[in-house]
């Protein structure tokens, strides 16, 4: 005889509670980057926005950041650390398969009754994490759940790699997710095409190195052009899906807070967008860099803080990167 099985039921709604954010110390210009590579100041600000990039301590971890940047969330919030469900870490850059960053984070904020894990979806994996937080919430496995984004790429990056040197850098944003009365995050838009795998890889992976003695580290190397084409192509059509899955239009937004990638695919999406003049689009690069899973929370945080979008507005993120994948969603904003 089948049994009858008790499912869980969640919250009608879900929505970000609050946010938070972790900025390492060390400023490195474009002059330091400058040092290692062919390049000037002028060709990096020019090319991809970008005038300053952080870069984390060398004893400064994944899980140190990304547990900095939750604990600040989780206050923020108000809400207890033993009520939180499930810690969700983006990044692609904790140095250990295993354990998972998500499981370190959770113990070091207190989160004693969550699950964890880490999602590797490169510089998506913020707008997966909401996603997957959104339904977690909704279906009645977690009550609150937190989502962060996080990376040290200063570490898988090749210093001397004139194609990516300069993008990369360190950083860590978070949100609280929990229920709501009223929508509050938008159907997730999100796919992938691993056919263009090779476009944002590594030089070659761990296994390799160790077996061929190799001498240079394994770092992340991109196809630039590649990347920007296909970004350029098709993430407004990623934004307008997600704009009309929401029932949202764009003259309604308050904010667009895309991966900050480059500032001239910021521009791009823009333009195709026709975005008004009026609504914000972050452009958070500028003093930031590329940090791939922490660069939507990290500009949203800032965003907010600084009075540049409004508390209780209505934003559209979009994450897209290594893989290649994509995910795009609207919410309301803390
Ligand atoms: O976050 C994950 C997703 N990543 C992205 O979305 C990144 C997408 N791609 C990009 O942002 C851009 O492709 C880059 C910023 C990485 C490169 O900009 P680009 O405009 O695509 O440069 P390019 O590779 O087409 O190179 C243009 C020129 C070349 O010279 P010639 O052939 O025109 O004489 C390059 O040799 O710029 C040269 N160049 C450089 N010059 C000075 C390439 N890299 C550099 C450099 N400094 N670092």
């Amino acid at each position: 005889m089948s049994a009858t099985i008790t499912t869980a039921s969640g919250a009608k709604f879900a929505r970000i509670l609050s946010t938070g954010s972790y900025r390492p110390e060390r400023i490195v210009t474009n002059a330091e980057i400058c040092e290692h590579i062919d390049s000037t100041d002028e060709w990096i600000r020019d090319r991809s926005g970008i005038i300053e990039r952080r870069y984390a301590a060398l004893d400064e971890t994944v899980v140190d950041m990304g547990a900095a940047a939750a604990a600040q969330a989780l206050e923020r919030s108000g809400i207890a650390p033993t009520d939180i469900a499930m810690v969700l870490t983006a990044n692609v850059t904790h140095p250990y398969p295993t354990p998972s960053a998500a499981a370190e984070v959770a113990y070091r904020i207190g989160a004693v009754n969550a699950g964890a894990l880490d999602i590797a979806a490169a510089c998506a994996g913020f707008c997966y994490g909401i996603g997957i937080a959104n339904d977690l919430v909704c279906g009645g496995s977690a009550k609150y759940a937190i989502v962060i984004g996080v990376e040290k790429l200063s570490d898988w990056t090749n210093p001397k790699d004139r194609g990516s040197a300069f993008i990369f850098a360190d950083g860590a944003g978070a949100v609280v997710i929990g229920p709501s009365d009223t929508p509050a995050i938008g159907p997730t838009i999100w796919g992938s095409d691993g056919s263009q795998k090779d476009a944002i890889t590594m030089t070659q992976s761990l296994i390799d190195y160790r077996n061929t003695g190799g001498e240079i580290f394994p770092a992340l190397t991109m196809q630039g052009q590649q990347v920007f084409r296909w970004a350029v192509s098709e993430m407004p059509k990623v934004a307008g899906r997600a704009l009309q899955a929401a029932g949202v239009a764009l003259v309604d937004l308050d904010a667009v807070i895309p991966h900050q990638a480059n500032m001239r695919i910021t521009d791009a999406i823009a333009k195709a967008l026709k975005l008004p003049s009026d609504i914000p689009i972050a452009r958070d690069i500028a003093y930031t860099g590329n940090t791939s899973a922490a660069s939507i929370p990290l500009a949203m945080d800032r965003m907010l803080a600084a009075g540049e979008i409004p508390s209780g507005g209505t934003a559209l993120l979009i994450g897209f990167g290594a893989g290649l994948v994509y995910a795009a969603q609207v919410v309301t904003l803390p």
